[in-house]
Formats: C-alpha cells, structure tokens, sequence
C-alpha cells in the first residue's frame, strides 16, 4: 500500500517544520481528506529517510497548528470540523451555486480560509491583549510591538517574491486597491500625468478621473508595456508617476522577464519616473522574475495584498516603498481610513507566521493550474492567453464577433464575462477581446460548464453581421 508522502524538495527550515507545513498544505488541497489518518510515524520517517524524532515533531507541530489531531494510541488524523479542509467552500464565501456561472470576478477560488479563520479567532479569544486591536494604532506604529511584528511578518511573506524588504519600508494598507489609492494620493496632484499600459486595471481609470490626474496609456510593444514605448511617451509628455501590473497583467495574463523588468527600470531612472507596480497575483506563481521594486528600489511603490492568495475579505495589504516615501504613504493611509484594521492585520500576519498562508497560497496555486488546463483543453488555442498560474484567461475573438454581442450572447447562454473595452485606457482602443476569470466560481464542474459554452459560441457563426458599427 502506498503511503501519503509528503515532497519535501523546494522548502525551507527545519525539516520537522518542513513536513507539518506539507501536512498543512495537503489538507487545504484536499490530498489529504478529512478524517484520513497520516502513515504511522515509523513508515513516514523510512520512506522520508529521517528520525523518527523528526516525524514525531512534525506531526506535534501539525497538530499545534490544527491541522490534525492526534489520538493516544489510535494515530493522527485530519481533523473533522474546523481544520482547512472540512467546510463545503459554498458556505464560505458568499457566491452562487447555481444561476449564471460568473467570469467576470477577478477573486480566487473559495477555499479553506473560512476554518482557519476559525481558529484563528478561537486562538484569539484567549490571547491577554485583545484591547490593543480595538485601538487607534499609531500611524508609523514605531515602537508599538504588535505593529511592529506585523511589518517584520509582512516582510518575511513579500520575501517569498524576490524583494528584499524591511519592517521600515512597509507600509499597511487595507488591500490593494487601497495601495494603489495611497500610492497615488501621495505622489501626484490634479493634472499630473499618470501613464498605464495601453489595458490596465479598470478601477484605475476611476481613480484617475477622481483625482483630476491625465491618463496616458503607453502605446506600442503590442500592448506589453516595453522600454522602448516608455522612453518615446517620457519624451513627449511630462509624466510623473507610471502604474504598472508585471506579473500576471490583467486582462492580458503577461508576465514581463527579468530583462525587460531591468530595462523599465533604466528608463524609469532617466525620467525620474515614479513606478507605482501593482503586484496582487505575485504570490501565485511558483517561479517568477523578481518584482520591478527589485530593479527600480529608489523609485518603486511596490503593492500587493492578500486578497489572491488568502482572502479578499481580510482587507489586508502590504506596500513596500523606498525610506523617502514612507511618510507620505502612512499620511495618505491616515488620510483616507486611519489603518487598516487591527485584528484583520493580526490575522493576516498569524497566518503567516502559522504556515496557514503558504497553505492557502499553495490551495489557489493547484485550483489555478487545474481550471487553467481545462481552459488549455476546451478553447481553441489561437484565440486563448494565458498562463498556467493565472486566475483568468484572456480570448482574442475572430472578427466575425464583436466583443459587446459576444459578451451578451454570452449571458444569454448563462456566463458573465467582461469585455476588453473595460480595460482599455483609451475608449477608441477597446480590443475586440474578452476575459474570463476561473477562479470565482466555486466548482470546477460550474468552471467547466462555462468554459464549454464559451468554447461553443466562439467556434458558431452566430456572430457573422454583428459588427456594431
Ligand atoms: C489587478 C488588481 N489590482 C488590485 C486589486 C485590488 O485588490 P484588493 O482586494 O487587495 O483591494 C485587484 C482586485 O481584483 C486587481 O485585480
């Protein structure tokens, strides 16, 4: 019979912890089900070539993070309420099991956050200083311990990127969108220039609009923001800030490689160019270039969040931005919501600390690849981008379809999508283009349902005269 054995290759610190943080992450992707028993301790510690010991240490561990629990005499086992992988994730986050399948959310997929939180709330019942979160927290929080464990905690997770960061250079944020808010309130005044890729993040567009700034999109590099392109726009107007998404561009799925990351960065440099890089799906890949805040530091708001990789109701984010900045930004933070809340940010960096977010991180990177490869399989591959770590896919259509009455046919058949046009920093450059975001929905089955009538109505001729002149 074969044993559940856990891959240890790729991780780090003490091999006891190394094995509990595989349990940890085999009970959220479901490798482990709940109430299986874990191998007797004796078999793991053979089949892994270590002590016994070892084992021994790592499944107290496990069972101290709630993973398993152990029973005198009778073995470990996953446990079988409140641990990661027990609840139905339709009751863990408020989305629809049945009526239109829904694309058009960028969220990850319901996972096993709901347990953890759980008993992180459990654990937090009977910690001492509880009135400590229900306070104002100092806006730099220096000197203040809480605050500063988080930032150190924040730090160590932003790591897991490639930047190299430190508490003092951290700035909390309640999400990203959050971020990009401070970011912006407290680099540019109304009328300054901010450039974008030429489809960028949509909400971006409203923020520009309300702070009075000049949205320029920097066209050329088909679309992928490009060295070349930047230094042409810098040239022509008088910008001061650059917003960007590097890895894992929504709607487009493009990662940029390190050398053009490295040549962006030499262009920032020589117009003075602020970079704001928004950095929300960075946790997703395994295996990515170091973030643009790597090549650019002096000049480089780096933002992130939890919401892709843990939970997007947590409300928690992370900026990192060079010594000079910090102010600003923690004066922006007070401006527009005092800080992020307290016991939110508690949890968050809890979960860091605990093994939990890599867990739930490592959740959302299988439920991506594996309704990624089901987009692979069912949507003709010269109209599909995308990447294998993405949570959405992007679908250039044949020009028989235009993409407002393929997005409506769409809904006719039962699937939300939304349409390049969303994106498009310029209204006349919208691309006869639509997205689709897998990961909202709560079931593969639902996912793949979309996925099929989506894949129907690109290959029909139901769009031939719809042109929308
Ligand atoms: C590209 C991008 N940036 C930022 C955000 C904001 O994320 P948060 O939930 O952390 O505010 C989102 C959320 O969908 C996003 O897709």
């Amino acid at each position: 019979m074969t044993i559940w054995q856990p891959s240890l290759s790729g991780r780090k610190g003490p091999k006891f912890r190394q094995i509990s943080d595989a349990i940890g992450e085999s009970v959220a992707n479901g490798r482990l089900p709940r109430g299986a028993r874990l191998p007797p301790q004796r078999d793991l510690a053979f089949a892994l070539g270590v002590s016994l010991n070892t084992v021994s240490r790592a499944y107290a561990d496990a069972v101290g993070r709630g993973f398993v629990r152990g029973e005198v005499g009778r073995g470990t086992y996953v446990r079988a309420s409140g641990s990661l992988a027990t609840e139905a994730p339709a009751a863990q986050l408020t989305r629809p099991s049945s009526g239109p399948i829904d694309f058009s959310v960028n969220l990850p997929a319901p996972g096993q956050a709901a347990a953890a939180l759980a008993r992180s709330l459990t654990a937090l019942s009977e910690a001492k200083a509880l009135s400590a979160f229900l306070d104002y927290q100092p806006p730099g929080g220096h000197g203040h311990r809480d605050r500063d464990r988080q930032r150190e905690t924040a730090a160590q997770w932003l790591a897991r990127t490639g930047l190299k960061t430190s508490p003092a250079n951290i700035v909390l944020t309640a999400g990203a969108q959050h971020g990009i808010m401070v970011a912006f309130l407290a680099t540019m005044r109304p009328g300054d220039v901010l450039l974008t890729e030429p489809l960028t993040y949509a909400p971006v567009k409203a923020m520009a609009h309300h702070l009075g700034l000049k949205l320029l999109p920097v066209e050329g590099d088909g679309g992928m923001l490009g060295p070349g392109a930047l230094d042409a726009t810098c040239q022509r107007a008088a910008a001061k800030v650059l917003y960007c998404l590097p890895t894992l561009h929504t709607p487009t799925t493009a990662t940029l490689d390190a050398d053009r990351r490295s040549a962006i960065a030499a262009v920032a440099r020589k117009h003075g160019l602020t970079i704001v890089e928004d950095d929300v799906f960075g946790m997703l890949p395994p295996d990515r270039p170091p973030p643009l805040a790597a090549f650019a530091p002096e000049r480089t708001i780096y933002v992130t969040s939890v919401s892709k990789s843990l939970a997007p109701g947590l409300r928690v984010g992370h900026i990192h931005a060079p010594p000079e900045k910090v102010r600003a930004l923690r004066n922006a933070v007070s401006l527009s919501s005092w800080m992020p809340p307290p016991l939110m940010v508690e949890i968050a960096a809890r979960w860091i600390e605990d093994g939990t977010a890599d867990a739930l991180n490592a959740f959302q990177r299988e439920e991506a690849a594996a309704r990624q490869t089901m987009a692979r399989d069912l949507i003709p591959e010269d109209h599909l981008h995308a990447d294998p770590h993405g949570f959405h896919v992007w679908l250039t259509l044949p020009p028989h379809w235009h993409a407002d009455v393929f997005r409506m046919e769409a809904e006719n058949r039962g699937v939300k999508i939304v349409t390049g046009g969303a994106f498009a920093a310029r209204p006349s450059d919208s691309p006869n283009a639509v997205r689709l975001c897998l990961s909202h929905e709560i079931t593969r089955a639902r996912v793949r349902e979309g996925l099929v009538a989506v894949a129907e109505l690109l290959r029909s001729a139901d769009g031939k005269g719809s042109m929308i002149l």
